[in-house]
């Protein structure tokens, strides 16, 4: 061991972002874009119930399966299914489920370094303190044409009309549920991506932490 002295790695204060927004908005690819700019952690909290739904679907009580959920289950790619999508919506209006994912979420909010997540109840529920909250929009068809788009290129025979009923199911799920029901935090500043393209609304939302962060 040398006699320099070495400095002590500072812990970086946390630093929420909260983006919510409907079923194929685009809040994906904007966290993560914000995330990789500003060095942050990214959670996308979808998989979490996308986690459940696929254990329900196997024949797993809901709330058993949210008190048990292991995170390393969140990088399986078959939680990319419309199928488990719809299972998920339907999970995520259970209080006792949302109850047993709210802990994990909001430690990794407050992680040192900083936290991008995304989700429906983000600004509203798990993280109402968050510096930054977002509320990515866009009509249901753009999204379904997104969605399909993206279905599509996974391999997915679908159709728009079955994408679009699909993206407006769970848009209804989402945001007539009594429990954290989809909608903007009063704060948050909403996005709506329908005429933007991913640069222009990378960039609206990047320049939206930049301005908290300044
Ligand atoms: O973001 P996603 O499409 O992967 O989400 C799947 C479902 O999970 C969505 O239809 C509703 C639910 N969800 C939720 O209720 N709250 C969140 N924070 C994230 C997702």
């Amino acid at each position: 061991m040398c006699g320099a002295a070495r400095a002590e790695p500072v812990a970086t204060a946390p630093f929420t972002v909260a983006i919510d927004g409907p079923a194929a908005a685009g809040k994906g690819t904007i966290s993560r874009a914000v995330a990789g700019r500003f060095g942050f952690a990214h959670l996308d909290t979808g998989l979490l119930y996308r986690a459940v739904g696929a254990q329900v679907l196997s024949g797993v009580a809901a709330v058993e399966a949210a008190r048990s959920l292991d995170p390393a289950a969140l990088e399986d790619p078959a939680l990319r299914t419309a199928e488990v999508a719809q299972a998920a919506s339907k999970v995520a209006v259970i209080a006792d489920v949302r109850a047993a994912l709210l802990d994990f979420q909001r430690a990794f909010a407050r992680r040192a370094g900083g936290a991008v997540l995304d989700g429906r109840d983000i600004g509203t529920v798990i993280c109402p303190q968050a510096e930054v909250k977002l509320f990515v929009t866009a009509s249901a068809e753009v999204r379904a044409g997104r969605r399909l788009a993206e279905l599509q290129g996974r391999g997915t025979d679908t159709d728009f009309e079955t994408v679009l009923a699909d993206v407006r199911a769970r848009d209804a799920r989402d945001s007539d549920r009594a429990e954290a029901p989809l909608r903007p935090a009063e704060t948050a500043f909403v996005l709506d991506t329908s005429e933007m393209s991913v640069e222009a609304a990378v960039e609206a939302a990047v320049a939206q932490v930049a301005a908290a962060r300044a």
